[in-house]
């Protein structure tokens, strides 16, 4: 089913692959044309409190991995003592197969602006930064653009419509990183914004009490801050008129809203679409993406961003919600960045490919993750080339399960990462694995004695 209103953007039947020049940026006065700052007005009008229970009312969860609850994270700032508060806005998407935000932001940098504003006012912080991956220059350019008409337009600074936060006027600035992706975790993007070498802080304590320099900060992703205006201007019941309640029922939480589903690989039409959290990958492949790339069948497909572990052949018909790791064994929903994978593919080379880009990304701070990951590529590069032993196979799996195998082995998510694309990849492909190795030497005990 497609969604006959535009939600959030227009629904996007980007080729984000074609060409660029065919895209065109929102300006300021289309957006406001469009209704746009009209929510913000709204929530300068509302206590910071009442904004909060809005969104919690709304059910948004966040759209850069994780999917915790918007509103309730919000609510474990302490409250304001007159000193700087931060918003940290997570735009470094370097997620292989992610690009999402690098959309939205094309399209309606203001969208994003606004989505700032309102939850700086919620939160009452009085400073934003937008921390964007190293390698967008174009959405750089494109958001100092737009921040160039806000300042312009008294959407932020000195005499803005926000008035004064903590006693300071509402800032907003672009911090550009410089291509790591253990920079969009979101402690190693404070570090990184701090000067500092990207490497994530162990917790606690949390960023809301003691973030970006000490100060109590939010870190939001882009995607996420650009479904407020529409929250907050229609309601947190029209926003759950969309997705679905948890299949766990009970108090489980549920998926949603509209989001943003970057499709990859081996489709017709890659591209992201905005739908509803729960479609079925099946609908998006066949309805959106025109089906499998040279009509071959489908073999397996990574649900959001490589980290997420793979779902396998018979999982086409898989729900794209945030259920999805407990339903069908991966990790989770993630970004929504469906890599899709035909009949052809060998697994093995595929999971050595993430394992290469987790290895290279390894901050190094944890033994199991940077130990873990450099093993476990040099293993599946043996057993691509065929010097592989079955046993080979069972001690990745218990490499990869070693390296998530309580919370707090690590610092950060990244090792999870690892841990689910092998270990998944073993579970759901044992086939392809087996048919590339050896057979392990079964060595009979001589006790040949002292
Ligand atoms: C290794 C790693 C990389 C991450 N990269 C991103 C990223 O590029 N963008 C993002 O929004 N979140 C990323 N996250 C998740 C953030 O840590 C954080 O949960 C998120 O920015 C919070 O925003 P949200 O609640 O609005 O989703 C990453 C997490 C990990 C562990
Ligand atoms: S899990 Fe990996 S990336 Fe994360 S802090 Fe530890 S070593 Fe660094």
């Amino acid at each position: 089913m497609a969604l006959d209103k535009p939600i959030i953007t227009k629904r996007i039947p980007t080729p984000p692959f074609g060409d660029p020049a065919d895209r065109k940026r929102t300006t300021f006065a289309q957006y406001k044309r469009t209704g746009g700052y009209k929510a913000l007005e709204q929530a300068l009008g509302m206590a910071p409190a009442d904004i909060t229970n809005v969104v919690k009312d709304s059910e948004l969860r966040g759209r850069g991995g994780a999917g915790f609850s918007c509103g309730l994270k919000w609510t474990f700032l302490p409250q304001p003592d007159g000193d700087r508060r931060y918003l940290a806005v997570n735009a470094d998407e370097s997620e292989p197969g992610t690009f999402k935000d690098r959309i939205l932001i094309d399209f309606d940098p203001h969208l994003l602006l606004e989505g700032i504003a309102i939850a700086c006012r919620a939160t009452q912080c009085d400073t934003a930064y937008i921390y964007i991956r190293g390698e967008y220059h174009k959405q750089a350019k494109t958001l100092l653009v737009a921040l160039e008409e806000a300042y312009a337009n008294q959407i932020f600074g000195e005499g803005s419509i926000n008035g004064e936060v903590n006693g300071r006027p509402l800032n907003c600035y672009v911090h550009r990183g410089a291509g790591a992706y253990i920079c969009g975790e979101e402690t190693g993007l404070l570090e990184s914004l701090e000067g500092k070498r990207g490497w994530p802080r162990i917790k606690p304590p949390f960023p809301a009490v003691k973030g970006l320099f000490g100060r109590p900060t939010v870190i939001n992703n882009v995607e996420t801050l650009m479904c407020l205006p529409f929250i907050i201007s229609k309601g947190a019941d029209a926003f759950k008129a969309f997705g679905k309640a948890s299949h766990f029922g009970g108090n489980a939480p549920g998926s949603y809203g509209p989001k943003l589903f970057g499709v990859s690989g081996h489709v017709k039409r890659p591209g992201v679409y905005e739908e509803e959290l729960g479609i079925k990958m099946s609908t998006l492949i066949n309805d959106y993406c025109g089906g499998i790339k040279g009509n071959r069948k489908f073999k397996a497909a990574i649900p959001g961003g490589v980290s997420m572990g793979f779902l396998s052949t018979d999982q086409f018909d898989a729900e794209l919600d945030f259920d999805i790791g407990r339903r069908y064994g991966v990790l989770g929903l993630g970004t929504a960045g469906v890599i899709v994978m035909d009949e052809s593919t060998d697994i093995v080379t595929a999971t050595r490919n993430i394992v290469r880009f987790f290895s290279h990304e390894s901050c190094g701070q944890c033994t199991p993750c940077r130990e873990g990951s450099g093993w476990l590529y040099q293993m599946l590069c043996r057993i691509e080339r065929g010097d592989g032993r079955t046993k080979d196979i069972d001690l990745m799996d218990e490499i990869a399960r070693s390296m998530g195998a309580m919370p707090g082995t690590t610092i950060c998510g990244l090792a999870d990462g690892t841990n689910w694309a092998v270990k998944t990849a073993i579970e759901k492909f044992r086939g392809d694995f087996e048919a590339k190795c050896k057979p392990s030497v079964v060595q009979i005990g001589v006790n040949v004695g002292a």
